[in-house]
């Protein structure tokens, strides 16, 4: 045992954690002072981890410092490999992680309480608790983040009488519960787990296709979740109040994601419950004809426009375009060419993913604009250069009732006199549904990996 501290100043350190969680949240708010946020962040998981580690009963330290010092060798290089285009998935493999400490706890406990013969309906519930959301969110994430990976089909997994077996298994599962409450056998929480493992896996598998974002946030919550349950287990206060603020933050953002998307919260909470089922149909599409342009074209009408809008998606990303796209919006500004950032909630692979890259090109804040700000702007504007996004342009999503994406508000993209999209090929977004913007008249594709699309235009408006 290294330190004792009394439970007064345990819960002190649990508030002033709980304090730089809130005051991180704040921060991630805005690009401007999101650095800041992630630092308060990180100083209250170390206040919150250093208060475990100095509760009396701790005594196994070297097992502990052993399972840090294994965290850091696999967490370290796998956050400096991972790109920011697949951060969605490792995000949910690490929701994945903390939904399987929160089971494996659970039933830690339970075997420790068994052996003292301590166990009591009211901690037997807890422990019930624990395992369900825990595993819900276990097997939930790693289904998100195959799909996200791209290993199994990304797109919702629709069958009739899904809604019947999740129904089912919801109600096995609070019968189960009864049953270890009341007679606090191991078969009862087994069959909890195993309930709740099947759940996760259905409940995520019914959402698919540009709905992922919702999601992944959803895991988020549910991980705060398991973790608030476990630290009920463990009588753990900082673990309750980082685990709550965690699930509200994540239900909070869920929801304003769903709002963004035009999508009921309850539906994707309950796995899809009541979505309207989308038409096959819809994502094939009926042959359009695509006009394409180079390079030169492009800037040639945007040398002669006098305001342009750029749409970033993914694909900027990808090629990590931010660094040339500053290098273009410098020259039209030069130029006397008013030029703005169109963004979409859900443009990349994660919240606020074309902000982060926007400002890493150190793009001024106030050329960059939200979805409802920009969009009755598109009707004024000579060129816009959509650059590798797609679903979040489609007008299907306003015209096709049949389609995925119906419903989702988008980027009015083709309101403008002339619309470039650069993207490598014919391919569809994300949603894996046609995008009838490309056979629009007044659409060109310019094809080729957006950062060198974009250094050709450089170079040809520098030429004019
Ligand atoms: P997408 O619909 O995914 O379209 C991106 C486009 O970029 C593709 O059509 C692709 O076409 C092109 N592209 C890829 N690499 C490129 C490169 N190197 N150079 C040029 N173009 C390239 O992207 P979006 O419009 O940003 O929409 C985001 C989608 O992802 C939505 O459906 C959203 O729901 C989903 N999603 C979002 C999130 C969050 S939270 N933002 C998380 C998970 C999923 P080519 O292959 O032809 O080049």
């Amino acid at each position: 045992m290294l330190f004792l501290i009394n439970s007064d100043v345990m819960v002190l350190l649990g508030l002033l954690s709980a304090l730089l969680f809130v005051m991180g949240l704040k921060g991630l708010a805005h690009p401007k002072t999101a650095r800041r946020g992630n630092l308060f962040a990180m100083l209250g998981m170390g206040v919150a981890v250093a208060t475990a580690m100095m509760v009396p009963q701790v005594g196994a330290y070297l097992w502990i410092i052993a399972g840090l010092a294994l965290g850091a060798v696999i967490g370290i290089p796998m956050a400096r490999k991972t790109p920011l285009t697949a951060l969605p998935q490792l995000v949910a493999a690490f929701h994945s992680f903390i939904g399987l400490a929160a089971t494996l706890v659970a039933v830690g406990m339970y075997l420790r309480q068994m052996t003292f013969n301590a166990l009591d309906g009211g901690t037997a519930a807890e422990m019930g608790i624990g395992a369900a959301i825990g595993m819900i969110t276990f097997t939930g994430s790693v289904v998100a983040a195959l799909k996200l990976q791209g290993v199994i089909g990304g797109k919702p997994w629709g069958w009739s009488g899904r809604h019947f077996l999740n129904l089912g298994l919801a109600l096995a599962l609070v019968l189960a519960m009864l049953l270890f409450i009341m007679q606090l056998t191991f078969l009862p929480l087994f069959a909890i787990v195993i309930i709740s493992a099947i759940l996760g896996v259905t409940l995520v598998a019914a959402i698919g296709g540009a709905d992922m974002p919702v999601v992944v946030s959803m895991l988020n919550s549910y991980s705060g979740w398991a973790a608030a349950a476990t630290g009920f287990m463990l009588e753990q206060p900082v673990l309750i109040m980082t685990g709550a603020l965690v699930g509200a933050s994540g239900a909070i953002l869920s929801y304003i994601m769903c709002k963004a998307m035009n999508r009921s919260f309850l539906s994707v909470i309950m796995g899809g419950f009541g979505a309207e089922p989308t038409t096959a149909g819809a994502e094939a599409g009926p042959a359009m004809s695509v006009k394409e342009a180079g390079a030169d074209d492009a800037a040639y009408m945007i040398s002669n426009a006098a305001r342009v809008i750029i749409v970033p998606g993914y694909g900027m990303a990808v090629a990590q375009a931010q660094h040339a796209v500053k290098e273009l919006y410098v020259l039209l500004e030069e130029k006397g060419i008013a030029t703005e950032f169109a963004i979409h909630p859900v443009a990349g692979r994660m919240p606020g993913h074309m902000n982060v890259l926007l400002a890493e090109a150190d793009i001024p804040y106030d050329s960059v604009h939200e979805l409802e700000d920009i969009n009755p702007r598109f009707k004024e504007t000579d060129v816009v250069l959509v650059l590798g996004a797609n679903d979040v342009v489609n007008p299907a999503a306003q015209t096709s009732p049949g389609s995925p994406i119906y419903g989702m508000p988008v980027l009015e993209a083709w309101k403008a006199q002339q619309v470039y999209v650069v993207k490598r090929s014919h391919r569809p977004g994300y949603a894996g549904v046609d995008n009838p913007l490309f056979g629009m008249e007044n659409c060109a594709l310019v094809l080729g990996d957006a950062k060198a699309i974009v250094e050709s235009l450089v170079t040809a408006l520098k030429a004019s």
